[in-house]
């Protein structure tokens, strides 16, 4: 399908955030998104990357009802060298595509999806930041617009992408964060969305995200929710444990994103012959290591966050420093290894990286 191109005018295009160095998460946009529809048991139509602004919807639009929503994110990298490289994003468009079965929305073709961006970004390459670290994070997004307000499958939907420059996700940038562990609320439950990159999961997040932030607490982590047992993930992360010199993080059986970053970490320690076992491990086993001094790391692993060590748990009112609140060298070997990949300072022997011609 033909991508048309309306560029934004010169004279009104979007103020870019003049401080590279204070660049924060999610508040500046590109001048330009993609827009594409979708009618019932037809295909894509109408390929188009237009201004950024507004999207006209009904407001009985099905999404705005009963959440049928979907996204990804990714990131484009500038290197040294000025080339500019996206991070394995066939697998956020495998990801979006099993996301999309999961909500019974319409799947799009993972080599299309790669072309748009490559569009997409080509005509806003001068958004993506020049310091290691910060990057241009990359937002697409499938909402149903059918305005119907029986509850099924909607019949019309939108696709867009919207990009915008990036700096590190959390304000402690590398340094460890605090998490808070809910055994009250829940994020997911096996046989429901929890694998599926579905807008339904971050809602669910906010109120226990909320009462750990007034606490001091930078996220929630999660536990399973039928027993409150079993360590999940963080919401916008994956997470590791280093015990002694093994790696452990849990297994995707259907309640935890199946983070690109998550089998990246996993990919890299068997290429290192680090010990890595996905399995269950129980909350109290994670504290009674880190008591034992036996946990010698935690970190979290997400595209937005990259590699975010963890300093501190808190758990039934009591909390527990992990390597007295420093950075592992694991943590520290993998964020180095990951993002020096990224951004073309380090080789790339599994052929993660693609280059956007520009
Ligand atoms: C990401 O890491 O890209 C995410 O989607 C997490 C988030 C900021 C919602």
């Amino acid at each position: 399908m033909e991508i048309k191109i309306q560029s934004a005018d010169p004279a009104k295009r979007r103020q870019k955030p003049p401080d590279e160095s204070k660049l924060v998460f999610g508040k500046a946009f590109s001048d330009h998104m993609f827009l594409m529809d979708w009618e019932t048991q037809k295909s894509w139509k109408d390929a188009r990357i237009v201004p950024y602004g507004d999207l006209s919807l009904d407001p009985a639009a099905m999404v705005l009802h009963y959440g049928q929503g979907i996204f990804e994110g990714l990131k484009a990298y500038r290197c040294r060298n000025g080339r500019i490289h996206l991070f394995r994003p066939e697998k956020n468009f495998q990801r979006m595509n099993r996301s999309a079965r999961r909500m019974c929305m319409p799947e799009i073709d993972e080599s299309f999806q790669v072309k748009i961006l490559e569009a997409l970004i080509k005509l806003d390459v001068d958004w993506i930041p020049h310091s290691m670290g910060s990057s241009l994070y990359i937002r697409p997004t499938m909402i149903a617009s059918e305005p119907a307000l029986g509850v099924r499958p909607a019949s019309n939907y939108i696709y867009f992408i919207i990009t915008g420059p990036v700096g590190a996700y959390y304000p402690e940038g590398f340094n460890p964060i605090k998490i808070f562990v809910s055994d009250e609320y829940v994020r997911a439950v096996k046989g429901g969305v929890g694998e599926a990159k579905t807008m339904a999961n971050y809602a669910s997040s906010l109120y226990a995200a909320e009462y750990a932030k007034k606490k001091g607490f930078t996220q929630v982590l999660w536990l399973d929710a039928i027993e409150r047992r079993y360590v999940e993930e963080v919401g916008t992360m994956n997470i590791f444990f280093r015990l002694g010199d093994e790696l452990v993080t849990p297994p995707l059986t259907g309640s935890i994103l199946p983070g690109v970053t998550r089998d990246s970490v996993i990919q890299l320690a068997k290429h290192w012959k680090i010990p890595i076992t996905e399995r269950p491990i129980t909350i109290d086993e994670v504290i009674d290591a880190v008591q034992s001094g036996a946990m010698k790391e935690i970190f979290g692993t997400g595209t937005a966050a990259v590699i975010s060590p963890v300093g501190e748990i808190s758990y039934k009112e009591s909390s527990y420093r992990v390597r007295d609140g420093a950075v592992g060298e694991w943590s520290q070997r993998f964020y180095d290894e990951i993002v020096g990949i990224q951004y073309g300072e380090k080789e790339d022997p599994f052929g993660w990286v693609r280059e956007i011609k520009i």
